[in-house]
């Protein structure tokens, strides 16, 4: 009975305190971002709601850029994957986008795990206060049209890692790690959830630029995870507005896994080798190579 009005209490303090130090300079602070044509134009659901939360200063910049988001999207229906798993959710915005290409795709599901504890302003990564993200993810991802492409985990990630695999169907087709940007939190991530992507998957990390993004989490493990290792190919993408980057990362496939084959690109070979194609496919399996 005490707690919820003391709660309600420290957080006002909390927001007072940030009025009478910011005014309302944090939130004018906080960079804008320019909504690109292919954003703007768009008369779908999602592109709709997206275009209202970047209006609003939450997005900035904890959120992807509409122009970071443009390139998940372009990625994702290019690879068509099954299972998408996501670490860091905050009010949905990379979620939306990547459910709007699972959507375009017809076929996937984003399980979103986030702690969704309140927001408070912490300038510059946040400027405003918000207390149940959950609740605003939810109703956004509503909002887009997009629920039954996404399940939402309240959860912290580490502990989501041993729980996952029973949701899903298979291995996780596409992993985006964007939720701890400590070093100790952003390492535990990558070795708890790496083991559960696909063979022929994607890890994207993103806030990989130190000094443009003011995280060091995402860096350290490129540097001392995966640069010079075997086990995974790295390509970094500048991204716009900020440069805050982002990292591609992908598992070798040792062979052809199901983020190789026809069915992913929808791309039939000439009739005449489907035969022949089918018979490699069963004498392979057989053989095991
Ligand atoms: C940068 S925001 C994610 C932004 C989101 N991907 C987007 O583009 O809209 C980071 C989020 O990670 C969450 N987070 C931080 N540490 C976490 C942890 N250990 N487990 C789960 N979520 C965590 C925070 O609650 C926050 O919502």
């Amino acid at each position: 009975m005490i707690k919820r009005p003391l709660k309600r209490l420290a957080k006002k303090a909390l927001i007072n305190v940030y009025k009478s130090t910011h005014g309302d300079a944090g939130a004018a602070a906080a960079p804008t971002y320019d909504i690109p044509e292919t954003l703007g134009q768009l008369q779908t659901k999602w592109a709709g709601a997206l275009r209202d939360i970047y209006a609003t200063p939450i997005a900035r910049p904890a959120s992807l850029s509409p122009a970071q988001g443009g390139l998940l999207r372009s990625l994702l229906i290019n690879i068509r994957p099954a299972t998408v798993v996501e670490l860091g959710c905050f009010v949905g915005v990379s979620t939306i986008w990547i459910a709007s290409a699972l959507e375009e795709n017809g076929e996937g599901i984003v399980h979103s795990i986030d702690l969704f504890d309140p927001v408070v302003p912490n300038p510059p990564f946040s400027t405003t206060y918000l207390e149940d993200p959950y609740e605003a993810a939810l109703k956004n991802i509503e909002t887009a049209g997009l629920s039954h492409r996404v399940e939402l985990h309240k959860s912290a990630s580490a502990d989501m890692a041993s729980v996952i695999p029973r949701l899903l169907t298979g291995p996780i087709d596409f992993l985006l790690i964007d939720a701890d940007h400590e070093i100790k939190g952003c390492v535990e991530d990558f070795e708890l959830y790496h083991p559960l992507v696909a063979d022929g998957g994607y890890i994207m990390l993103h806030d990989i630029n130190p000094d443009k993004c003011g995280w060091d989490g995402p860096r350290f493990v490129i540097d001392n995870h995966i640069k010079n290792s075997a086990d995974f190919e790295l390509i970094e993408l500048p991204t716009s507005p900020h440069n805050h980057g982002i990292a591609l990362i992908r598992k070798p496939a040792p062979r052809a896994g199901r983020l190789d084959t026809g069915p992913i690109n929808k791309v039939e070979p000439p009739s005449a080798f489907r035969g022949l194609n089918r018979a490699w496919g069963f004498v392979r399996n057989i053989l095991n190579v």
